[in-house]
């Protein structure tokens, strides 16, 4: 049997491809022109960037994680049973996500010095997480990220969320689509307390929840929210709100957003139970959801603020925020509203030979066309002349060049429209 891509991955062919290449092209358009750099870090990274990043009770780390190792660290492994005896630098995972390794990139070439400005640094590529393959969901996906480094005001927050907005409409998404959720994490000053309410309330709903979220009690009461169980959803829309225990600070940057998005005048849903499922989350987080997609997999993209994330990874203190998209989610909204995807180019010229022995002459010439800057093609079969037409029809090609024998001894060639 032939073999097939590995489950819950996707060859990009014709259309998708090409509205690949177009999400990256509006990505660095739109990107750019709010002060974006792009940046290109490893497609795998330490493991402990991500356990210590994202946080080792979270799905994305606990259950979604592909672990990467070379031949002799696999041998190794195998030989004594665990991991154990492999160095750090030895135990690798293909990275869930963009943002841990683009914090790591700027503690390791400190791209944020003392008293500079932020760092704006935009990424776009394959992520790979081990989930159940689904329409929307899949284990190797590709996102376009953006992070702003160094920032503490609420204009960045409000600024990011313009610009994801900004990247949807120029690839055709229409805003009356689009639902922006907005909540806030708190920090360390008032999170733990919270925290501590969910757990109270995790542990007196006991008997109405998954024994994932029982387990969470313990581990990560505010993981909670993230659970997709119809039973504990309901259970957790009666918890304990953020926004009743936010610190004085917090607050005060909560409500800078919301007021900053009105005045750019964004609708937004203020949603307590947004919690997103990466723990670095401090204060400012979002989702943009497609109002068109199931509900499951409608978050076209979100993000927030990490300002405690640098340190978790052995840094200075940094501050942080930015978002990811998903491109395969922007792909069905696309999709979903009818949204003609781009179409291929037309071929300039097709360089057709009306017999064999002047394959040679019509192949340089063809180099000559493509020289010239025109895309060009010719026959590399041996096909007749009346089945290279046929070709350059379908290639729905300009013009056709034909190359002939008798033309050729005069210096000639015939051009059709
Ligand atoms: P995330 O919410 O985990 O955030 O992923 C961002 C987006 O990637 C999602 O909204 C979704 O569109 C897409 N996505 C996630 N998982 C899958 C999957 N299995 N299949 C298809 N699409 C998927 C992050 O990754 C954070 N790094 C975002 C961020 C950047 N926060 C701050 N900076």
């Amino acid at each position: 049997m032939p073999y097939t891509t590995p489950e819950g991955t996707n060859d990009l062919l014709a259309s998708q491809a090409r509205l690949w290449q177009k999400a990256q092209f509006v990505a660095k358009q739109v990107f750019e022109t709010y002060g974006y750099e792009l940046i290109e870090t490893p497609k795998f990274e330490i493991t402990e960037v991500f356990s210590r990043g994202i946080g080792e009770a979270t799905d994305v780390v606990g259950k979604e994680m592909f672990v990467v190792r070379s031949g002799a660290n696999y041998q190794k492994a195998c030989e004594q049973g665990s991991d154990e005896a492999l160095k750090l630098k030895q135990k690798l995972s293909l990275r869930p996500e963009g943002t841990a390794g683009v914090v790591r990139a700027a503690i390791q070439h400190n791209l944020v010095p003392q008293g500079a400005a932020p760092a704006k640094l935009y990424y776009m590529g394959p992520m790979f997480r081990s989930e159940r393959p689904q329409r929307g969901r899949l284990r190797e996906f590709h996102q376009i990220g953006a992070e702003c480094l160094g920032s503490t005001e609420a204009t960045a927050d409000v600024e990011m969320i313009l610009m994801l907005l900004r990247f949807y409409e120029e690839m055709g998404i229409k805003r009356e689509n689009l639902r922006v959720l907005v909540n806030s994490m708190g920090d360390d000053a008032c999170r733990p307390a919270y925290r501590e309410r969910v757990r109270d309330f995790l542990l007196q709903h006991s008997d109405d929840l998954c024994d994932d979220c029982n387990r969470r009690a313990d581990t990560n009461p505010l993981r909670a929210f993230d659970c997709k169980n119809p039973g504990c959803k309901h259970v957790m829309s009666e918890a304990p709100k953020i926004t009743d225990y936010l610190c004085e600070a917090c607050a005060h940057h909560h409500r800078e957003v919301i007021d900053l998005l009105a005045n750019a005048h964004v609708d937004v849903v203020e949603d307590f139970s947004l919690v997103r499922g990466l723990d670095y989350y401090t204060r400012t987080v979002f989702e943009i959801q497609s109002t068109e997609i199931e509900a499951a997999n409608s978050a076209l993209g979100g993000g927030g603020r990490y300002d405690n994330l640098s340190e978790s990874l052995g840094g200075k203190p940094m501050t942080g925020l930015g978002f990811a998209l998903g491109f395969e989610r922007v792909a069905i909204a696309l999709e979903d509203s009818g949204v003609e995807l781009p179409l291929a180019d037309n071929l300039d010229v097709y360089v057709a030979c009306a017999t064999r022995d002047v394959a040679h002459q019509a192949f340089s010439l063809l180099q000559d066309v493509r020289n010239a800057g025109l895309s060009a093609e010719m026959d590399h079969q041996g096909k007749s002349l009346k089945s290279q037409f046929k070709i350059a029809d379908k290639l729905q090609s300009r013009f056709a060049i034909i190359v002939g024998p008798d033309e050729l001894a005069q210096g000639n060639v015939t051009i059709r429209n």
